[in-house]
C-alpha cells in the first residue's frame, strides 16, 4: 500500500496558490480571507475522501474515518496546520495535513479497515503571527481554555472570537475543541525539518525525539518623537537606540546560552515610522528557544535585565509582555518506535533528532502519546517562499506516516 505522490503534490500546489503573491510566496494568517479560502479547500477535499468533517469552537478542522471494527477504541490522530507566516513556502504545516489526507485516500483505495478510528486534524493558528501561537492545539489539549482564546486580540484589537465570526466559523452547532485524555491513543505529525540536518547528512527521515521550548516576548519602549533634523543628538529620548542594543543582546544570548539555544528579533514596530522622525515608540518582538526550560528562563532573565539597564541609561520607559510560551517536550518512545519500524520497512535512511521549530505536537503531548516525522528541507530553508522538499522525499514521508499509523493500529 503506497500513497500517490502525484495526488499529494497536486493538492500542495493548489493549496499553495491560495494567498499567493507573485515573488513573495503566500500569506495566510489565521482567520483572514486567505485562511478561510484554504479552510474551504481542505474541507472540500476531506469530504471528497469520504471523511465526516467537523469544525470545533476554536476553528480546528477534524476529518474522521471511522473503524468498522470498533468505534470505541481510542482515535489515531495525525495532521498539522494550514495557516502560514507572511511570505511563506507551500510546505510548512500544509504538507502534514495534505499527506494525512493522501493517507486516508490510499486506505480508501485499498478498502483497508483499521481497528482504530482515524482523525485528520488541521489545527487553527499554529503560527501565531496575528494571535499568540498554537491557539487551536492549546485549547484542544487543555493548555488554554476557550474563553481565554476568544479574548486574545490582534494588533487591530480584533478578538479571536470576532475573527472566527467574521469567517462564519461560529455558525451552527460546533463541537467542543477540548480532547479528553484517553480519547486519542496517539498523535503523529509529519512535517518538513525546516533546518539543514537531514539534507547535510543525506538522510531521508527524521524521527523527532524532543521539541524545543520557546518564549515570545514583546518589549514596548516609550521615547519622545521629534524632528530628525532640529533635535540635538544629546537632547533625544530615542527608543530605537535601546531597541538596537536589545537586538544585539538577544543575539548574544542566543549564541552563548547553550549549544541548543537560539535568539531572534524578527519583529520591530516603529511608531510613527518615518525617516525624518525620531521614533516616539518602538516595539521589539523576541523569540528565545532552548531544549531546556530552565535555560529559557535564564535567557529571559538576562534579556530583561539588559532591557532595564539600557532603558534606565537612556531615560526611557518600557513594558514587557510574554506573548507565548511552550515547554520543551520529549516524544513518546512507543510512537518513535513505530516511525523507526516504518522507515526500516520502507528502506528509508533515518536518524533520531531534535526539533528546533515549535509544533502543535508539543501541546498534544499533554493528552496522548506523540511523535513527529521529518523530511529534508532544501538548503534548510523554511518560513520563506523558497522553502522546498524534493517530491520523492514528500511521498516517502507520507508512506512512513502511513506505515507508522498501521503499526500503531496493530498495537
Ligand atoms: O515558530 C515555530 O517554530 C513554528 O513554525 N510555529
Ligand atoms: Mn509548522
Ligand atoms: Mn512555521
Amino acid at each position: 500500500m503506497r500513497v500517490s505522490g502525484d495526488r499529494l503534490l497536486d493538492d500542495l500546489v493548489k493549496l499553495g496558490k491560495i494567498g499567493a503573491r507573485e515573488g513573495s510566496g503566500r500569506t495566510r494568517l489565521v482567520l483572514t480571507p486567505e485562511d478561510f479560502e484554504a479552510r474551504r479547500f481542505l474541507i472540500t477535499r476531506m469530504k471528497e475522501s469520504g471523511m465526516q468533517v467537523r469544525v470545533d469552537q476554536v476553528g480546528n478542522i477534524v476529518g474522521r474515518r471511522g473503524s468498522s471494527m470498533n468505534e470505541k477504541l481510542p482515535v489515531l490522530a495525525f495532521g498539522s496546520h494550514i495557516d502560514t507566516v507572511p511570505s511563506a513556502g507551500t510546505l510548512d504545516g500544509c504538507y502534514g495535513v495534505l499527506a494525512g489526507l493522501e493517507v486516508i485516500r490510499t486506505l480508501n483505495d485499498e478498502r483497508a479497515v483499521t481497528r482504530h478510528p482515524l482523525e485528520l486534524i488541521s489545527f487553527s493558528d499554529e503560527e501565531g503571527v496575528r494571535f499568540p501561537m498554537m491557539v487551536g492545539s492549546k485549547v484542544a489539549s487543555g493548555v488554554m481554555d476557550l474563553e481565554t482564546a476568544y479574548e486574545l486580540r490582534d494588533n487591530a484589537g480584533i478578538t479571536y472570537r470576532q475573527a472566527l465570526e467574521a469567517g462564519g466559523l461560529l455558525e451552527g452547532a460546533l463541537v467542543s475543541p477540548r480532547r479528553t485524555p484517553g480519547e486519542i491513543g496517539a498523535w503523529l505529525e509529519l512535517h518538513i525539518e525546516q533546518g539543514p540536518i537531514l539534507e547535510s547528512e543525506h538522510l531521508k527521515i527524521g524521527i523527532v525525539e524532543s521539541i524545543v521550548g520557546l518564549v515570545h516576548m514583546l518589549v514596548t519602549i516609550q521615547g519622545r518623537a521629534g524632528h530628525a533634523g532640529t533635535t540635538p543628538m544629546n537632547a533625544r529620548r530615542d527608543p530605537m537606540l535601546a531597541a538596537a542594543q536589545i537586538i544585539l543582546e538577544v543575539n548574544k544570548i542566543g549564541r552563548e546560552l547553550s549549544r541548543s539555544s537560539v535568539g531572534t528579533v524578527g519583529l520591530l514596530n516603529v511608531q510613527p515610522g518615518a525617516m525624518n522622525v525620531i521614533p516616539g515608540k518602538v516595539e521589539v518582538g523576541i523569540d528565545l528557544r532552548d531544549i531546556s526550560g530552565e535555560r529559557i528562563d535564564q535567557g529571559i532573565r538576562k534579556v530583561t535585565s539588559a532591557i532595564d539597564a539600557v532603558c534606565k541609561k537612556l531615560g526611557l520607559e518600557y513594558t514587557t509582555r510574554e506573548r507565548a510560551r511552550l515547554a520543551p517536550q520529549p516524544m513518546s518512545k512507543k510512537v518513535m518506535g513505530s516511525i523507526e519500524l516504518a522507515a526500516k520497512r520502507l528502506g528509508a535512511t533515518y536518524r533520531v533528532m531534535p526539533s528546533g521549530a515549535g509544533h502543535d505536537t508539543q501541546n498534544m503531548a499533554r493528552i496522548c502519546e506523540t511523535g513527529m516525522i521529518f523530511v529534508p528541507s532544501k538548503g534548510g530553508v523554511s518560513h520563506a517562499p523558497d522553502e522546498w522538499t524534493d517530491p520523492t522525499d514528500l511521498a516517502l514521508g507520507a508512506n512512513v506516516l502511513l506505515e507508522a499509523l498501521l503499526e500503531l493500529d496493530r498495537a
